[in-house]
């Protein structure tokens, strides 16, 4: 079998055949999929990555030492799971090659499609294999994807791998399932992607010592806001993970919780679904200095935050289990070559019940908040928008703020830099110092079936807590357009 019988038409499911070195045709249908510079575009190519493959390798350090690091650290961290061969492979999310030059350096792979969305990483993976040398040797095809499109055959792999490439993928579940099906039965799946309680707990040491920082000297500078920027950009992706419609404005979308994925892939049918520690950051220095060297900060205050690092980091790593001391997990799937088991699920709990009013029990329960919170409307053609600005915090994490007008609803996650809210609130620590450091909003609401009612509209603002409760705050009945009002508490 041939790399090009393992596709199929993206229309009807039918075999593609060559027409000359520009285009595959479908045996059926006569759709078109264009190859373009040698490349298939069963999806239309889009720019997938803000990240410029010129770029690339020198952005992320990739040189010939960390590509075989990177492999070996994935083969070590899968033990006795790793295949005496990985026969025909599909590598997704390719980038410049990190994963695809070990794949085909190694001899590992019997065949290989690599695929990214971006036309360009594709190219420059290519350069990258033919300047390696690695081209010519087992069959090589170069395709667009980003995601579960239709393109691929049923059971047409026997691998599918990718490093850092899930945490772009918009409806990790979804991809899986896709996984699932491309995989022949007895195949394999392997990701390495960040570990979510990893980089908590370095962003809630990291915050530590910006806040230590601010106290010492609350003169800001361009390296401290990096850093602040940094916390927010974090913290924004935590408080965003399983929100999809949030996460689809962002690059990078996902950091993984291990026993959150295992059962992902347990319910799309996988036998095996393991999340596994690899290369270990003990103190979180060395994460630190990646982290460091990533923002470009200059020496004086990386050294600072590099050194202060362990010290801080040890509030929170000692609180993790053994295999999250890690920043990032293999995650490893393995389809059973027998009937695939059925498996059941209980129904989601509801997280959009109706709030309790402040000072009952859910309040009680954990979501006493201090916010100052501005809300203005205004007339928006036919209807109305609604800007949210200003910051809050609470003693349990906020994962939204929701303004309902009547039947309908905005929500907006505080996530921004806002120091001048952690010093005015939090100076002796009582939260955390990354939730108050990164707790601003400002956001406009689209209410397009809001007529701007001049009498004022029927206005709710509430809560809605990361662990479920939601909590209404105290606020005007009406929302007069263009007038400002701001809550504060
Ligand atoms: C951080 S780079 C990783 C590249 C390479 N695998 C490595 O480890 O260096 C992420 C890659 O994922 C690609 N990507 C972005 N969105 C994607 C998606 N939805 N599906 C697959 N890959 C995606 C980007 O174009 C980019 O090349
Ligand atoms: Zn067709």
């Amino acid at each position: 079998m041939t790399l090009l019988d393992r596709l199929q038409c993206p229309a009807c499911g039918a075999s593609l055949r060559a027409a000359g070195s520009t285009a595959l045709h479908c045996v059926r249908c006569q759709a078109t999929i264009p190859v373009q510079d040698g490349i298939v575009t069963l999806v239309q190519a889009r720019p997938g990555t803000h990240a410029a493959p010129e770029i690339h390798d020198v952005d992320q350090a990739i040189d010939p030492d960390r590509v075989e690091q990177q492999y070996r650290d994935i083969r070590d961290a899968a033990g006795a799971r790793w295949p005496d061969a990985l026969g025909t492979t599909l590598e997704v999310g390719c980038g410049t090659g990190l994963l695809s030059r070990s794949l085909l350096g190694h001899g590992d792979v019997g065949g290989v499609v690599v695929t990214d969305p971006s036309l360009k990483m594709l190219a420059a993976c290519r350069g990258a294999l033919q300047g390696a040398g690695l081209v010519g040797h087992v069959p090589l095809m170069f395709a667009t994807l980003s995601g579960p499109e239709a393109g691929f055959r049923e059971g047409g792999f026997d691998t599918c791998a990718g490093t850092s490439a899930l945490r772009h993928i918009h409806d990790v579940p979804n991809f899986l399932q896709h996984v699932f099906r491309l995989l022949r039965p007895g195949g394999r799946a392997f990701f390495l992607e960040p570990n979510a309680r990893y980089h908590r707990a370095i962003m809630q040491a990291l915050a530590d010592i910006v806040a230590q920082l601010i106290m010492r000297d609350p003169t800001p500078s361009p390296g401290r806001h990096k850093l602040l920027d940094l916390l927010a950009r974090a913290r924004r992706t935590s408080m965003h993970q399983g929100d999809l419609t949030a996460l689809a404005r962002l690059d990078d979308r996902h950091v993984f919780v291990a026993e959150q994925i295992e059962q992902s892939g347990r319910e799309v049918g996988f036998a095996v679904a393991e999340a596994l520690p690899i290369g270990r950051f003990g103190s979180g220095a060395a994460m630190a200095a990646a982290l460091c060297e990533q923002m470009d900060l200059g020496a004086p205050l990386r050294d600072q935050v590099v050194g202060m690092m362990p010290a801080y980091a040890s509030r929170y790593l000692p609180l993790l289990a053994d295999r999250d001391l890690s920043p990032s997990l293999l995650l490893w799937f393995e389809k059973s070559i027998g009937p695939r088991p059925a498996r059941f699920s209980p129904p989601a709990p509801d997280r959009d019940a109706e709030a309790a009013p402040p000072g009952t029990a859910a309040a009680a329960a954990g979501g006493v908040s201090r916010h100052a919170l501005r809300l203005r409307a205004d007339p928006d053609g036919e209807g109305t928008v609604v800007r949210l600005s200003g910051w809050c915090i609470a003693n349990a994490e906020v994962s939204r703020v929701r303004v309902r007008i009547g039947a309908a609803a905005g929500t907006a996650s505080p996530w921004l830099p806002r120091p001048d809210a952690h010093a005015a609130v939090n100076a002796n620590g009582v939260v955390s110092n990354w939730t108050s450091l990164c707790c601003g909003i400002e956001e406009t609401l689209h209410f397009p079936d809001v007529s701007p009612d001049p009498e004022g509209l029927p206005l709710i603002v509430e809560l809605v807590m990361a662990a479920g409760p939601v909590i209404r705050l105290p606020a005007p009945s009406r929302l007069v357009p263009g007038e400002e009002i701001t809550l504060k508490a």
